[in-house]
């Protein structure tokens, strides 16, 4: 499906459109899976719902995962947990059994399989994979997406729904959703910001240069929404649209 891409002045702008999205959407249903993304992009849409939507989303029909998380205990700085811990969590009502933590101290093998039985515990299923209603992605200026990185294609086309990887530059590992499942949510949404990643941007977006090699342009659902929310520095000459 074509991606609908939507272009914003400035980060703040952009999570304050996402996060009434985010309110509409869980308005529609009885329950709500949603796995965040780390990085430092989401600490925006986070801040931002911690602020305005305490009240207003029912945290209740919640239940929240992560797309990635790094192999560290929940206190490490480097936790996408403890981001989401400080900025969002301890700032809305949702049951605690309705926070789907990845063990990043965990011995990392051992919990990518402990968190897929989780997952298909608490996550519909479609097409014998899980799905997601709404999983929230970042990107690296690599391409990666998730932990997905480039040189791990082989994450985008596994059996397994949760995988092992490793970061190329620090070597430390991850736990991360693998393609199959990413590609079968109900809406993914991209959230990227900052000039940086605009060159990145367009190789994904208008599959320039080696766009083949970069894991985030093998990401677009196959029967699910396909969001890219940009600011006006990571769009560069990106034109907004789509359906
Ligand atoms: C992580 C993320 C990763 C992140 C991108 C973008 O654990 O680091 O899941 O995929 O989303 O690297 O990171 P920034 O938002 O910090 O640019």
């Amino acid at each position: 499906m074509k991606p609908l891409t939507r272009i914003f002045p400035d980060v703040s702008s952009l999570a304050a459109a996402f996060a009434s999205r985010l309110c509409d959407r869980i308005a529609e249903r009885p329950r709500v899976t949603i796995a965040l993304s780390g990085g430092s992009t989401p600490q925006w849409l986070f801040r931002c719902l911690a602020q305005d939507y305490p009240e207003k989303i029912d945290w209740g029909k919640v239940h929240l995962f992560w797309g990635d998380e790094r192999c560290v205990p929940p206190e490490d700085p480097e936790s996408n947990f403890r981001m989401a811990r400080e900025l969002l969590l301890r700032h809305i009502r949702i049951p605690s059994e309705n926070i789907h933590r990845i063990l990043g101290e965990a011995e990392p093998a051992g919990e990518a399989e402990r968190y897929a039985e989780e997952i298909r515990e608490f996550v519909d299923q479609s097409a014998g994979w899980p799905e997601f209603d709404l999983i929230i992605l970042g990107l690296g200026e690599d391409g990666h997406t998730a932990s997905i990185f480039p040189n791990q294609m082989e994450l985008l086309q596994t059996n397994a729904i949760c995988a092992v990887a490793s970061h190329p530059g620090s070597g430390q590992k991850r736990i991360t959703l693998t393609g199959p499942v990413l590609n079968q949510a109900r809406e993914v949404a991209f959230l990227v910001t900052g000039a940086t990643k605009a060159d990145v941007v367009q190789q994904v977006l208008n599959r320039k240069g080696n766009w083949q090699d970069l894991p985030a342009a093998h990401i677009n659902p196959s029967e699910g929404k396909l969001l890219w929310y940009l600011d006006a520095q990571a769009a560069g000459s990106i034109i907004a649209g789509g359906n």
